[in-house]
């Protein structure tokens, strides 16, 4: 078992803490207190239910597609939420997305969804590389075609599937069925959804990439697989699903309606991303929540969009800094060979949130 860096079992641990609930306890204790002290990680020392557990140990040859699949999601979510008030902040490291995660909130949703997206794209690398025998290529597509179009499948179709049953199975169904937990029940329902809409992401943003043969690049012949999106598609996929999703009504053991009274009548859709609870505005910093607030934030004067200072400080007004920018400018080719250049500075003006 190779060694991991705190950084990685940090991620790591978070993504196997999917289980809010109940399960939070069993985590905190392997505490990220030890981070820095790197230490060899096997199925058993892992915070994991049960069923996890047993998962985790029958195929232990996917612990590397966690760790890759839980930094996805999360340099992902910080890349889709960089501008926002609800920047996908780590804060306390021992409590990653602090409230977030069992808030109830869109932005629990999108966490969730991005997460199962993360595995089932890092699971299914690790089966088109060949790294296991328990799934490879999509067998499906490597024969047949259109000949009178002129194309056949070939090389390494994505296949999804193997990836998607092994999110599923790791990320659903680790909770106890906690209906005695206030909003339990409807809570691990919300996170099912969401996590099986990131799941399906991933087919929703595949494409076909084809490769021409022929003489000197005549095109006479064209092999075509299929492959998943590169990640960041997929992230900024969900963000749209993120922005149009729906506030339903939390009725412990009913099905989930919409909030929305005219609405009512129309079935959530599988791809859609449900959330009970309105979120807080996350201005201003609250501990117990595990909200950072904005103040110190860098902001755009002259943005109307999320990142201008208007809105991401709220109203509270920004403070001025000057910074001096060093950078190469004027460079000249000089003959032969090399480039010379000089130093210019330059003062801009940065602004943070108070
Ligand atoms: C597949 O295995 C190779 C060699 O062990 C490794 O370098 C690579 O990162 C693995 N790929 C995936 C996607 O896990
Ligand atoms: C979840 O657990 C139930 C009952 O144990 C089982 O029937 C179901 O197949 C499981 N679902 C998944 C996705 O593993
Ligand atoms: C949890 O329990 C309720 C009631 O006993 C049942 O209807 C529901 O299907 C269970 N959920 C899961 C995920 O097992
Ligand atoms: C998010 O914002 C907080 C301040 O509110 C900052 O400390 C943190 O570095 C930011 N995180 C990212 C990933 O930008
Ligand atoms: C600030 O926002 C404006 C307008 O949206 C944009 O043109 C400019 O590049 C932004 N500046 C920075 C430093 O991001």
């Amino acid at each position: 078992m190779e060694i991991w860096s705190p950084r990685i079992r940090a991620l790591t641990l978070l993504l196997l803490s999917f289980c809010p609930l109940d399960c939070r306890g069993s985590w905190m204790w392997l505490g990220l207190t030890s981070a820095g002290v790197p230490e060899k990680l096997g199925c058993s020392r892992l915070p994991l239910s049960p069923r996890q557990k047993d998962l985790c140990r029958r195929k232990p040859f996917l612990l590397p597609s966690i760790q890759h699949g839980a930094q996805l999601a999360i340099s992902e979510c910080q890349g889709q939420f960089r501008q926002e008030r609800w920047n996908c902040s780590t804060s306390a490291e021992s409590k990653v997305f602090g409230h977030e995660l069992s808030s109830g909130t869109k932005e629990t949703a999108f966490i969730y969804a991005v997460m199962a997206a993360g595995l089932v794209h890092a699971v299914t690398r690790s089966c088109s590389q060949g790294n296991t025998t328990e799934c490879g290529c999509d067998s499906g597509l490597q024969a047949g075609g259109s000949a009178a179009e002129g194309w056949h499948w070939g090389g390494c179709s994505d296949h999804i599937h193997y990836g998607t049953w092994f999110s599923r199975r790791f990320m659903d169904n680790n909770t106890k069925n906690v209906t005695s937990a206030p909003g339990g029940y409807t809570l691990l329902t919300m996170n099912q959804h969401n996590s099986e809409a990131g799941r399906q992401a991933i087919g929703k943003t595949m494409s076909t990439d084809c490769r021409c043969h022929g003489v000197s690049g005549s095109c006479a012949v064209k092999t075509c697989w299929r492959t998943m999106a590169p990640f960041e598609r997929v992230g900024t996929f969900l963000k749209e699903r993120y922005e149009n999703s729906v506030q339903v009504l939390d009725r412990s053991k009913k099905k989930v309606r919409r909030k929305e009274k005219e609405q009512r009548r129309v079935p959530i859709q599988k791809q859609e991303l449900i959330f009970f609870n309105k979120s807080p505005n996350y201005c201003l910093e609250d501990k117990r929540w595990g909200v950072t607030g904005t103040r110190g934030r860098r902001c755009n004067r002259t943005s109307q969009g999320p990142d201008g200072c208007n809105l991401l400080c709220c109203g509270r007004g920004y403070n001025t800094h000057v910074v001096r920018h060093v950078e190469r400018c004027e460079c000249k080719f000089m003959w032969c060979c090399y480039v010379r250049c000089r130093r210019c500075e330059s003062m801009n003006d940065m602004h943070t949130c108070k």
